[in-house]
């Protein structure tokens, strides 16, 4: 079998997608219950390779590895060669020749996710990758929305904020759109990608006004404004977004009794949410980490050709 890659939604066929969220949802209960602990990738070894910080995309992975049995290594850029200026292509031919079966990469540059995948021989899954894609994101989202009677046809999705960096919103647009989800874009327009603005992704809109989307819609995904990748001069001052793009207690109020409301992480806390969202019973922020464990382990399993749950269907 040839090695496994996951780099954009695009990569998964509709069965492959409908397979890895069934999984994440049989594991769900599991994780959240802390009772996971399984044998399916003895033998198996996973490297976690993440040239940029994370902590819910790099510890779920490394938790699902461990709890399938399989041998998990972690390496980040400071502490490695990477700092002595051993290239992308290098580390992943040395760590290739180590033998690992999966490697998750994370890049701030997405051409060198790409850039690995060509040079690793087991299966590569992109843990987030610059401005491109982040499909694991997408998947454990997608869950969520499965969970929540929300991943259907018809349903109306709202992702608001930072579009303009946002991998997480390039991959939940494919994978939204794919299933028939009708989605709003909202963002100023120094936020939204250039091209967008004159022609959003099909299946999408642009919306510059959030207090007229939230009404209107299922669930909202709120962005991260990720000043990390801003020039200061289009930096906006926070409080001058959080009066327009946060979601507050007015807000709140406009949104329907059984909307949902998410997002990936971490969150400016005071910028895109206030902390009364995390106390409001449509949130799903916390379900979204509990998650993303579960969607990784259906996604280990994957990436080495295992059965995605456990053949005799328990523990
Ligand atoms: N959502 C997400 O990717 O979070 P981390 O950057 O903490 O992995």
């Amino acid at each position: 079998m040839p090695a496994r890659r996951l780099l954009r939604i695009g990569d998964l066929s509709p069965a492959d997608v409908d397979a890895l969220l069934d999984a994440a949802l049989w594991y769900f209960p599991h994780i959240a219950a802390g009772e996971l602990k399984l044998t399916t990738l003895r033998g198996f070894s996973t490297l976690l390779m993440f040239f940029e910080p994370s902590t819910r995309t790099r510890v779920s992975f490394e938790l699902a590895g461990k709890l399938l049995g399989s041998d998990t290594i972690s390496v980040t850029s400071s502490g490695s060669s990477v700092e002595k200026g051993e290239s992308v292509v290098d580390t992943a031919q040395t760590l290739s020749a180590m033998g690992f079966h999966i490697a998750v990469v994370r890049h701030r540059s997405a051409d060198s996710v790409e850039l690995f995948a060509e040079h690793f021989a087991g299966a590569v899954i992109n843990g987030g990758a610059g401005r491109g894609e982040h499909p694991t994101q997408a998947l454990l989202d997608a869950a969520v929305l499965t969970r929540a009677g929300m991943l259907e046809a018809g349903r109306h999705l709202a992702i608001a904020g930072d579009i303009l960096h946002s991998r997480v919103a390039r991959s939940n647009i494919a994978l939204l759109t794919s299933r028939g989800v009708k989605v709003t874009l909202v963002a100023p327009p120094p936020l939204m990608p250039p091209a967008w603005r004159a022609e959003p992704p099909t299946g999408t809109v642009w919306e510059t006004d959030l207090d007229r989307v939230l009404p209107e819609i299922d669930a909202v995904m709120m962005l991260r404004m990720q000043r990390e990748r801003m020039g200061g001069g289009m930096l906006p001052p926070a409080d001058e977004y959080s009066a327009l793009y946060g979601l507050d207690a007015r807000r709140l109020r406009l949104l329907r009794p059984d909307a949902v409301i998410m997002h990936p992480g971490p969150v400016n806390r005071g910028v895109e949410v206030v902390e009364a969202v995390f106390a409001d019973s449509r949130c799903r922020i916390n379900e979204q980490v509990t998650m993303g464990v579960a969607l990784r382990c259906a996604l280990l399993c994957w990436a080495c050709g295992r059965p995605l749950i456990p053949e005799e269907g328990g523990l």
